[in-house]
């Protein structure tokens, strides 16, 4: 772990992320719209692991590395991406709290996370809306590289269906991927 102030996240942080997802979602509407059971939408069935960013006793941030099925990956991202034979990790439910913004917590949980698929040697993805400015300048940043953009099957805040940006890591970007 490069940075002290991110851990591996623990069931007992849940009611925390919880919390900090409520304020994030009253500030920035992300989520879109505010999930029946936010317990489970930070716990997809998918997650391979999560992470808190924490500011003394209190959790500011956090992320998921979730693995996604390669035969169900948007055609161009798959095409970006060399068309993977196996699983495929992707970035999710990334935020921090408007008070822990801007001192490099969601780069630190970028950071954690692409170490743990650059481990289990699997590509990494993210999708980001075109209307979250500030995630997307947080992913070119960092390095990530857009690879494709394509029309979500759900709506954004103006009532859209959202455009979605599809990035690849910089780990993913630099390294062919195994195919069939
Ligand atoms: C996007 C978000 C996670 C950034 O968190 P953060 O901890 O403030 O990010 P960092 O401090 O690591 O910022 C790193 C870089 O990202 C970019 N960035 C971050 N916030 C930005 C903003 N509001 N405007 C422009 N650039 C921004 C900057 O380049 C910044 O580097 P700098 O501070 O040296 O200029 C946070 O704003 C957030 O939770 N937003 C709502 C939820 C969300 O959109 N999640 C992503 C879903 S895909």
């Amino acid at each position: 772990m490069t940075n002290p102030s991110i851990r591996p996240r623990t069931t007992k942080d849940l009611p925390a992320c919880i919390d900090a997802l409520a304020i994030v979602h009253a500030s920035d509407r992300y989520p879109v719209n505010w999930p029946d059971d936010p317990g489970r939408w930070l716990t997809p069935s998918n997650l391979v692991k999560a992470w808190v960013a924490v500011e003394g006793s209190g959790v500011v941030g956090q992320v998921g590395l979730s693995q996604l099925d390669a035969a169900k990956l948007e055609p161009p991202l798959a095409r970006a991406i060399g068309t993977p034979a196996g699983p495929v990790g992707s970035i999710t439910r990334l935020f921090v709290t408007p008070q822990g913004r801007g001192r490099g917590h969601a780069t630190h949980l970028l950071e954690v996370a692409r170490k743990e698929a650059d481990n289990l040697g699997i590509p990494l993805v993210l999708d980001v809306s075109d209307d979250d400015h500030a995630a997307i300048a947080l992913y070119e940043r960092a390095g990530w590289q857009r690879a494709a953009s394509a029309r979500a099957d759900w709506l954004n805040a103006a009532g859209e269906h959202a455009l979605l940006h599809y990035y690849v890591s910089p780990e993913t970007a630099r390294k062919p991927t195994q195919t069939e």
